[in-house]
């Protein structure tokens, strides 16, 4: 009988540790419900102690995602797991993740811990997240990097203390396939109780091995892969979760695994975590990338016309890769737009739909067909959109030969309305400088991308921008049928993220503290608790 892979999804954890990505609660709660239709065995929701918006979007996901076992980080600190327990506990199966670092790098350089400390903190974490849930995970931080003999000794306390699950995480993606599949056999081997646990894998994809480590893993026994939709994590990313599911499940023959996955939904999910984190798929990227199923030589054209088996391995609605249909239409009114919308996973409020008939009504006057991914970019916009911060209301913009180019945008936020004119280089830069004046927000253009969200020249425009603000990225995303108000749509969204993230409260503070501190005789400023740990 196949073995049954357990598919931990760490795309709202790991994934969200990647550069510039900040999602809000209603975003993380979208992909976490996506998750349990794609069916993953378990979700890891985020890492509470980080900041009171992860706390509240964590609680959001285990009272509301039913399904899959949701899960939280903590460092072995007891704080950390009181907060991640807080977080979980009303989750229908509640799961704490502890991790703690083995190698001899990491306990000399960051925790300055003996390796006598590092395992009374393994013990000491384990049995006290045991208190809270029978579910616990222990992950030994630089596991590959670690000498194999302690590994042994810190998951033989971590079992004895209660851990059930052993994770062998590959922190800095170092490993080669042979190599890591011996530190696992390694450990099932030589670890007491090791046959009690699930022995899991986390493998990071610095040299791109991410993928081919975690199944070379399983193929010695590990029974959990940690991956992330669209390989979305720390630096290089993680295991990309819908190759190592599409691997399993095409290569049968080769693996005799099985994973309880439901990949029609793999496509969808993607599509949901690419354009909610502002991380556009490249277009050969494996599975999900938009060239995954096309065949461009006439050679293969041929041969798929023939027969599909002679150029493709995996059927495209296998990833429910569907033609996209059209839905809609000019006459289509309110109750339609909702109907279709929820049908596809998009519950939008009141305001939310409102906003999203409007711009479905001016879409459908440019454009004749509304496919699918139309709506899906529409509604996936409006769940971008936050409530409480800036708001696009109106913009205006013009250029010409000869002519200067100049932008007019109007803002809301909190009912108030910013406005600014701006000038620019060209159309993008004047709206983009526009949306700088009216939020008098500084910030750095480190990336500018646009793509057609479906065929033809009446196509809707994507946009995704990367802003620097004192040394950190944000990524924003807007779309709309004009690539110049796409664009202020997704540097408004990045400006959004920055205040979500608290960058532009901090950035305040420290213009304030080095006016105060040029004032003669002035008194010292109190000092600040910053609101949020860095992950
Ligand atoms: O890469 C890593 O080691 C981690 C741990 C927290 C599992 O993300
Ligand atoms: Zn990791």
């Amino acid at each position: 009988m196949a073995e049954r892979i357990y598919i931990f999804d760490t795309t709202l954890r790991d994934g969200e540790q990647a550069p510039g990505i900040s999602l809000n609660q209603r975003e993380k709660l979208e992909i976490a419900e996506q998750l349990a239709r794609l069916e993953v065995d378990i979700i890891e929701a985020g890492f509470p102690i980080t900041s009171p918006g992860e706390f509240e979007a964590v609680k959001a996901i285990a009272k509301n995602v039913k399904g899959p076992v949701i899960c939280a980080l903590a460092r072995t600190d007891r704080r950390d797991i009181d907060c991640a327990w807080e977080a979980i506990m009303f989750a229908e199966r509640p799961l704490i993740h502890t991790f703690l670092s083995t190698s001899r790098y990491h306990m000399e350089y960051q925790l300055k811990k003996t390796p006598k400390q590092v395992v009374e903190m393994t013990k000491e974490a384990v049995s006290y997240a045991k208190k809270y849930t029978e579910n616990v995970e222990f992950s030994a931080m630089d596991a590959t990097r670690s000498d194999p003999e302690f590994l042994y000794q810190v998951y033989a306390e971590a079992i004895k203390a209660g851990a059930t699950i052993i994770n062998v995480p590959d922190t800095v993606g170092y490993a080669v396939p042979d190599e890591f599949a011996a530190l696992v056999k390694g450990i099932m081997e030589n670890v007491p109780g090791i046959e009690e646990v699930v022995v899991s894998v986390h493998c990071h994809n610095d040299l791109g091995l991410a993928v081919a480590n975690s199944l070379a893993a399983a193929r010695v026994g590990a029974r959990q892969i940690e991956c992330a939709i669209n390989g979305l994590g720390e630096r290089a990313g993680n295991a990309s979760l819908e190759e190592i599911v599409m691997i399993i499940n095409t290569r049968k023959d080769a693996l005799n695994m099985t994973t309880g996955v439901n990949t029609r939904e793999i496509f969808q999910t993607s599509r949901l975590a690419s354009m909610l984190t502002g991380y556009v798929v490249q277009p050969n990227k494996a599975v999900v990338g938009d060239n995954a199923f096309a065949h461009e030589s006439g050679i293969h054209q041929d041969g798929v016309l023939k027969h599909r088996s002679t150029y493709e391995i995996m059927r495209p609605e296998d990833v429910g890769l569907a033609e996209s249909e059209i839905y809609l239409g000019k006459h289509s009114g309110r109750h339609a737009l909702k109907t279709k919308l929820e049908e596809m996973g998009f519950y939008l409020d009141d305001k939310g739909l409102e906003r999203a008939f409007v711009r479905f009504k001016e879409l459908a006057s440019k454009k004749k067909e509304i496919t699918v991914k139309d709506l899906e970019a529409i509604a996936l916009d409006e769940i971008r959109t936050l409530e409480e911060l800036f708001q696009l209301e109106y913009m205006q913009s013009s250029s010409g030969t000869g002519a200067i180019p100049i932008a007019a945008v109007k803002l809301s936020r909190e009912g108030r309305s910013y406005e600014a004119t701006a000038t620019g280089d060209g159309q993008v830069d004047a709206v983009c400088k526009a949306v700088q004046k009216a939020t008098k927000v500084k910030a750095k253009l480190v990336a500018y991308q646009v793509q057609a969200i479906t065929k033809g020249l009446d196509a809707m425009g994507d946009v995704t921008i990367k802003l620097e603000l004192d040394g950190h990225e944000v990524v924003g995303r807007g779309v709309s049928p004009d690539i110049i108000e796409a664009s202020a749509r997704a540097y408004i969204n990045a400006i959004n993220r920055a205040v979500q993230k608290g960058l532009l409260e901090k950035k305040k503070l420290a213009r304030k503290a080095k006016t105060t501190a040029r004032k003669p005789g002035a008194a010292k400023p109190a000092p600040r608790k910053s609101k949020s740990t860095k992950k």
